[in-house]
């Protein structure tokens, strides 16, 4: 069925049909608890916790540099990997690894990266958090199709009208000016984001600049990515996930009760399930990325430093370095949120092992990793007052205010996800802002609908009638709206005109067509 048809089919179902009648999902989903979705749970036994290392993608190389220039190559393809002890698990990898390797860039030099795709489907990948030329955001139609395959009639209706189809491989290119700051890379296909990222199609992009590298902050191998993924496994370690088409080519979405997102019951860092980290007893600096599909985490330190009731330092948000560190008791990260945080061992003795814990998981869910302070080591690192410079946007600059009503709806009979009140349609254009005009949106969510928007990064105004919450600071790209909540947002369009896409980061709400299009003109 081709998007048209699928929208018209809305006309006259009422909003709150999925809520009412989504029974144990939604209701799990939202009630008391603290993620929107439903708990897929493992059929193979669990893996045991903080058994086996904690390990860090490696770095790609460029496959050539020039004085202005990084290019990069990156396979895309069906691989094995050992997730849970003496099991083979068939993962999708960039370069076969999941998470795929680390791009370490700089800030102004342009990078490239060819893509090539060696996987059963098409794919498109998108850059979060990058202020990417339209064709090489990722636009979800975009379709690197698989190498060999040269009739993309095969691949059913995903492309609309107008879709840039590229054949085996696709060069992406990137003028690599953001913030320094974590971003990551992930698959966007039309309609099987959510499986696609599942299987393992998500790695870091990290750029630094000279600001960054100036500040005295803790840097080398205590420098670490956190990417969290929670899974679920089938008896035999594959990777469970309930695709409605598992051969994820023509029907999108996931079987009920899954549909207000799917969780698993294995956390999974940087790939590794419940991992440890041997650490000296000094300064660490964490980019934590919250890669689950739904999940939401509240992370805490078991037990807390001494005398640190607030022993995370935040230093970074999305969009990179914060202006003034913040210290909080628990970082709270919704899908596709980073947190860059400082935490200061210094506070334990060695031979402690110190838990890192979440407070919103249930069960197995509940523990995330463990620190284990093995050694006494030399600490000059700290964490500046000043980090950076962010200009807070003026709301009195805003020429347009857009209301965006993210919630539950059926769609042909089915549970879906909408954009004020319409599912996602390659052709509808939700706002147009123009290049450089400063806007207002006015986001309102049902359940819990973590918010991103492709090409630029805002600032939180305010929730509902208070001021922004304690992870809204800094340069956003993705916010962590709860339900029944509203949020104000500000940003500045100021990229090059074309079409882009806004969503919600839950990747099963996303493929469940709560997606919509801004288009710069
Ligand atoms: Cu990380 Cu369009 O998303
Ligand atoms: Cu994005
Ligand atoms: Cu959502």
């Amino acid at each position: 069925m081709s998007r048209g048809s699928r929208r018209n089919l809305l006309l006259g179902i009422g909003a709150g049909t999925l809520a009412l009648g989504g029974g144990t999902a939604l209701g799990a989903g939202f009630r008391g608890s603290s993620s929107t979705g439903t708990l897929l749970r493992s059929q193979a036994p669990l893996p045991e916790a903080f058994a086996r290392p904690l390990t860090v993608p490696p770095v790609l190389e460029p496959v050539s540099s020039t004085a202005t220039e990084d290019v990069y190559e990156i396979t895309q393809k069906v691989a094995q990997a050992e997730i849970l002890a003496g099991a083979r698990t068939e993962i999708w990898g960039y370069e076969g690894l999941m998470p795929g390797p680390t791009l370490n860039t700089v800030r102004g030099r342009k990078v490239s990266v060819l893509h090539r795709n060696e996987l059963p489907v098409p794919a498109v990948v998108h850059l979060h958090g990058a202020h990417a030329a339209p064709e090489h955001d990722g636009y979800p139609t975009d379709l690197v199709l698989p190498v060999g395959a040269d009739d993309h009639g095969h691949f059913g209706n995903q492309h609309g009208e107008g879709a840039d189809i590229s054949h085996g491989e696709r060069l992406y290119e990137y003028d690599n000016n953001e913030r320094a700051g974590t971003y990551w890379y992930h698959d966007h296909r039309m309609d099987f984001t959510a499986p696609a990222v599942w299987k393992g199609l998500a790695g870091l992009h990290l750029i630094s600049d000279d600001e960054e590298r100036a500040l005295p902050l803790p840097d080398g191998d205590r420098d670490v990515p956190l990417m969290l993924m929670d899974r679920a496994f089938a008896a035999d370690g594959s990777l469970s996930y309930p695709s409605v088409d598992p051969s994820l080519l023509e029907t999108h979405g996931v079987e009920h009760p899954y549909e207000a997102g799917v969780l698993g019951d294995v956390v999974l860092v940087n790939g590794t399930p419940w991992p440890f980290l041997d650490v000296a007893d000094v300064r660490y600096r964490f980019r934590i990325l919250n890669a689950s599909n739904a999940r939401r985490y509240r992370l805490r330190l078991d037990p807390a430093p001494e005398g640190v009731p607030e022993p995370f330092v935040q230093i970074g948000s999305d969009g990179g370095l914060l202006a003034t560190p913040l210290t909080h008791p628990h970082l709270d990260l919704a899908s596709a949120e980073r947190q860059e945080v400082v935490i200061d061992f210094s506070g334990y003795r060695v031979g402690e092992a110190v838990k890192l814990l979440n407070d919103f998981g249930e069960g197995s869910t509940e523990r995330i990793m463990e620190f284990r302070i093995v050694r006494t080591e030399r600490d000059e690192s700290s964490v500046p007052d000043v980090l950076s410079e962010i200009e807070p946007l003026d709301p009195a600059e805003a020429t347009v205010e857009r209301d965006m009503v993210f919630g539950s709806q059926a769609i042909d009979g089915h549970h879906g996800w909408t954009i004020n009140g319409e599912a996602f349609a390659v052709d509808d254009v939700h706002a147009a802002p123009h290049q450089g005009a400063v806007e207002i949106w006015n986001l309102y969510g049902d359940f819990h609908h973590p918010v991103h928007l492709h090409l630029v990064h805002f600032q939180v105004l305010n929730r509902g009638t208070k001021g922004p919450r304690r992870f809204d600071h800094g340069w956003k790209d993705t916010i962590d709206l709860r339900p029944a909540e509203q949020a104000r947002i500000i940003t500045r369009f100021d990229g090059n005109p074309g079409k882009y896409v806004f969503h919600c980061h839950n990747l099963e709400h996303e493929d469940m067509m709560m997606m919509g299009n801004f288009e710069v003109v």
